[in-house]
């Protein structure tokens, strides 16, 4: 089938390369016109495994092309996904200038029956939206043309996109018409082999289903980043509470990790945002406005480890970090707990010496040179000269280091760990001090 995506961001191009993967014929449409010209080279904006192969080989093969041309994007196909960003306003509110701005160039341009999908993770009622918006400018361009708006949400996680999509959980797909249910179930036939995956709802339903399962989600990591505070001064170890409640299937052992806090594009933003869209409606969401404030103060645990560690005394002292990322298997630095901990380290004079495996890049763009931070080429060297180490994200190479060379490498011999990634035992049997999230072990003030 001709498939058209705009916007070539994380979920716009993922769909757009594993859509083509199965053979379908897919047309790319970006704005940047350097996000483009890098495509065709084959330079991909973003670090995901397994994604470069497939656009490399798809768009060599001709299935899958990248063009600032709306036009001939419109010209190209009856499905028009739109797959781009919705960053959060200043109030945490979605914005959707830039999904009412494709639904524009759409209505603008075309000339047959067009199937318009929102991928983009927008508000309940954005269908309605967006129909409005090309209902009008069909009417001043005199033109009656069929059109559908649907709701198709994006449920893939970062570090896993590409086999997300590949082998999704449920295609839920908002719709009141059989022939857009038809379409739909041709379109994504390769992906929904030996059991039905789609789930076929109204508009809003679809929408909102995209918003709970975020919420949900991030609901599962506050209670127990919760459940690890109250573990913590309790004396009680949160690893074996979770390992005894993750038994029970109704409970299940996903997402119930405590850390040091979830980050990333999706579960800080869609919280807040579905926050918002209750204010709009005036019910007090009390329980999502809990799991954010929760998430911001699990934030700083790390931070207020270390200084209550060094008695507030920070200013001079090296900290040695392993992990930038918000999450392993991804350079993304959005929402990142990292942030959080170096930032505050910063306000008191300390400085970083950090390493991470895939986002020392992204860190550099953010933060730019300073001299207080390192951003230095191997876990090892991050501990040279550094007072005390702190790890931020659980990337595999962290999972079992040479505990005496850390106890050698460091003047305090203090491991801060935001992941739990050890058994306390093993780590003080080097002769290390360690202190991880919940496991009734905390340095207070
Ligand atoms: C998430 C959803 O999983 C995905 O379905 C949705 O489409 C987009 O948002 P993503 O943000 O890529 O995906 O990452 P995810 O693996 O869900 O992790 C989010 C954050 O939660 C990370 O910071 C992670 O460290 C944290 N987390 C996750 C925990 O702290 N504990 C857990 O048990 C699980």
């Amino acid at each position: 089938m001709k498939v058209t995506v705009f916007g070539i961001g994380y979920v716009g191009l993922v769909q757009a390369a594993v859509l083509a993967d199965v053979g379908h014929d897919v047309v790319c449409v970006d704005v940047d016109q350097n996000k483009v010209d890098n495509l065709k080279k084959g330079l991909i904006p973003i670090y995901e495994p397994g994604l470069t192969p497939i656009v490399e080989s798809n768009f060599a093969e001709g299935r899958l092309r990248f063009t600032t041309d709306a036009a001939e994007g419109i010209a190209h196909a009856e499905i028009q996904f739109i797959a781009v960003g919705t960053p959060p306003d200043e109030d945490g509110s979605a914005d959707l200038k830039y999904v009412l701005a494709v639904a524009e160039t759409i209505a603008t341009h075309m000339n047959s029956p067009k199937i318009i999908v929102d991928k983009s993770t927008v508000p309940v009622g954005t269908a309605d939206k967006v129909s409005a918006k090309v209902g009008s400018v069909l009417s001043t361009r005199n033109e009656r043309i069929d059109y559908h708006i649907v709701s198709n949400p994006e449920f893939l996680k970062e570090g896993a996109a590409v086999s997300d999509c590949m082998r999704p959980d449920r295609i839920v797909i908002g719709t009141d018409s059989q022939h857009v249910e038809e379409q739909m179930r041709e379109l994504y036939a390769p992906f929904n082999r030996n059991h039905d995956r789609m789930i076929f709802m109204d508009v809003r339903s679809a929408e909102l289903t995209k918003y709970a399962a975020n919420c949900m989600l991030a609901t599962k990591i506050s209670f127990m980043n919760e459940m690890s505070q109250l573990a913590e001064r309790l004396g009680a170890d949160i690893e074996n509470v979770r390992r005894g409640i993750g038994s029970d299937e109704r409970i299940g052992y996903h997402f119930i990790y405590p850390g040091c806090g979830y980050g990333g594009s999706c579960f800080p933003k869609d919280v807040q945002a579905l926050v918002r869209t209750a204010d709009e409606i005036e019910y007090d969401a009390q329980l999502l406005k809990s799991v954010e404030s929760v998430n911001y103060k699990q934030k700083e645990v790390l931070f207020d480890r270390v200084f209550n560690y060094f008695n507030g005394d920070l200013a001079g002292k090296t900290i040695a970090l392993w992990g930038l990322s918000f999450k392993p298997n991804t350079d993304d630095m959005r929402e990142a707990s990292s942030r959080v901990l170096m930032e505050k380290l910063w306000e008191q004079g300390a400085k970083v010496r950090a390493y991470d495996p895939e986002a020392m890049e992204e860190t550099q763009r953010v933060y730019g040179v300073r001299n207080d931070l390192d951003l230095v080429g191997t876990k090892e060297s991050a501990m040279q000269g550094a007072d005390i180490l702190v790890i931020c994200t659980e990337w595999k190479v962290f999972r079992a280091p040479d505990f005496d060379q850390i106890k050698r490498s460091l003047t305090y011999p203090v491991v801060i760990d935001g992941r739990n990634m050890y058994e306390p035992e093993i780590v003080e049997r080097h002769g290390l001090e360690y202190f991880g999230i919940g496991r009734g072990r905390s340095i207070t003030a």
